[in-house]
């Protein structure tokens, strides 16, 4: 599947031109009062197309959650701004325009995994896009849970947990999902796993993909840019766009042309 390169997009004829999904322009977030204020990220603009798989990575420390949270209208920016298909990232909360999935899967212990899933569709109030949520089923059917609706938490792996966690983001059908390392605490068979999923889902549904994580090569195997954010205060180091294929599976972890991308990075982090 061919798609185009930046976001500039003139479309070929008969063909819908390409929206912007996320902006951000020039956005700086300051935490603390002046004495201990911690510049977490600085001058960052960055432009998402619609339907685009993008990764964020850095060392540790340098802003990739606080860059993710202000897109989630978790966190305010000190300066700047984020539109999110043209408006503020609160009016896109309140329409369940994104939906958000962290390292460690927050679910409700008491509560069987049907009912976790469902939660979003319960807190939020009513479908602000009358009646295009997903039934919890089919979202447990897509992340391949079948069978294990009645379940409680602490019956399942880490890794079947963080299957329900991203269920529960794909319930509200987000046209947007931002992910904050979210196999992070999983082992790598189990991340392998998880990667094809995602961009099996991600190919399906169409949504613009963020995604956090350490890993070099699994920003390489999932994405189309990869966004290398430089020590705090973080600005875009540098983005490198995936030259690889768009139909991918588990034997390019290991290919060549995969490793030459990861080394790319290896070095323009060094460069950070
Ligand atoms: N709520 C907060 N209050 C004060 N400082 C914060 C807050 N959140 C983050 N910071 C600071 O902002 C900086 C960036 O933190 P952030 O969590 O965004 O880093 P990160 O790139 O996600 O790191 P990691 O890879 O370790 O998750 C750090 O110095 C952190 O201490
Ligand atoms: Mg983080």
């Amino acid at each position: 599947m061919a798609r185009p390169a930046t976001a500039a997009i003139s479309p070929s004829a008969g063909q819908a031109p390409v929206r912007t999904a996320i902006e951000i322009d020039n956005v700086a977030v300051t935490f603390g009062g002046s004495a201990k204020a911690v510049r977490a990220i600085d001058n960052v603009s960055l432009s998402i197309r619609e339907g685009e798989f993008v990764s964020l990575i850095g060392h540790s420390g340098c802003g990739k959650s606080t860059l993710l949270r202000t897109i989630a209208d978790i966190i305010q920016p000190s300066e700047g701004m984020v539109r999110i298909f043209d408006g503020a990232p609160s009016a896109a909360r309140a329409s369940r325009t994104f939906s958000m999935v962290f390292q460690q899967s927050v679910l409700m212990p008491w509560a069987k995994v049907i009912d976790n899933v469902r939660l979003p569709l319960e807190v939020g109030g009513a479908d602000p896009r009358g009646g295009n949520f997903m039934d919890p089923r089919e979202a447990l059917k897509l992340v391949e849970l079948e069978g294990f609706e009645d379940a409680l938490p602490s019956e399942l792996s880490g890794g079947m947990r963080q299957r329900v966690s991203i269920a529960r983001a794909l319930v509200t059908r987000p046209k947007v999902l931002l992910m904050d390392e979210p196999f992070g605490a999983l082992d790598e068979l189990v991340r392998d796993t998880l990667n094809v999923e995602l961009l099996r889902i991600w190919k399906q549904s169409g949504m613009t993909i963020v995604f956090v994580t350490h890993s070099l090569q699994e920003a390489v195997f999932l994405s189309q840019r990869v966004v290398v954010m430089s020590r705090r205060p973080s600005r875009i180091g540098a983005i490198l766009e995936i030259e690889l294929p768009d139909e991918r599976d588990l034997a390019l972890k290991d290919a060549p042309e995969l490793g030459i991308h990861v080394a790319k990075l290896r070095d323009m982090l060094g460069a950070g």
